[in-house]
């Protein structure tokens, strides 16, 4: 499936900047207060938000904004799926648009020239690992960008005071035919490093 890569006329989709990261501070904080679309309960500070973007920049991978009149109204990047090394090919989506701006074709956006910069970097597959079966938009967003729903993990978060699932869909990234990597042997991409993961 091709990825459109257009945003709306006037949004500018881009790498993004470390003075970039109090505007992504301030859209994941909203979302993290008022929806179970992140199983975090309290929002990061600026100062790690900045962290977490030279974590995702230290192991290569996109890091992207969507820009309009100097505005950034929306954010995406990709991290590790797991640590396992087996995993090396497989990577993660985090995508949040401003909630005054969505539907307005931005995520679609982000998210298409995320997954382009991945099949560039020879990653195959990406998971999304959206919070909560209610959310409409980014299991909508994620079908139209060709994810297909591979299982709900019912009641595994506790927000808000109530049992929350989490939907996981997958996608493959540059097609099912493509060959092994350097005949399946050589890892080409920098290991993740390791985390609590114990599968
Ligand atoms: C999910 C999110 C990033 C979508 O961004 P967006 O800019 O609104 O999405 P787009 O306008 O590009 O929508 C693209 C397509 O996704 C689908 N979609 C988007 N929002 C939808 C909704 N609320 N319900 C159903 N489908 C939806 C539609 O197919 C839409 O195309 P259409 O508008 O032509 O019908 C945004 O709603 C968001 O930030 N949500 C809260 C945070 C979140 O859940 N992030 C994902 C964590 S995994």
């Amino acid at each position: 499936m091709s990825v459109p890569l257009s945003a709306p006329l006037s949004v500018v989709i881009r790498d993004a900047t470390e003075e970039d990261m109090a505007a992504v501070q301030a859209i994941y904080a909203f979302y993290v207060a008022r929806t179970a679309a992140s199983f975090e309960e309290e929002p990061p500070s600026v100062d790690e938000v900045i962290r977490r973007r030279a974590e995702v920049l230290e192991r290569g991978l996109p890091y992207l904004v969507a820009e309009e009149r100097g505005e950034v109204l929306g954010y995406t990047y990709a991290g590790p799926w797991r640590s396992r090394s087996a995993y090396r090919y497989t990577v993660e989506d985090s995508i949040y648009v401003a909630p005054f701006v969505t539907r307005r074709g931005i995520g679609k956006a982000l998210l298409g020239r995320l997954i382009d910069r991945c099949v560039a970097l020879g990653y195959r597959q990406m998971i999304a690992v959206i919070g909560d079966s209610a959310n409409q938009g980014s299991i909508g967003l994620h079908r139209a960008l060709g994810f297909r729903q591979e299982g709900v993990l019912r009641g595994v978060g506790l927000k808000f005071g109530r049992w929350v699932d989490v939907v996981i869909m997958h996608r493959v990234l540059g097609g099912d035919d493509r060959p092994l990597p350097d005949g399946g042997v050589a890892p080409p991409l920098p290991p993740m490093p390791g985390n609590a993961s114990s599968r």
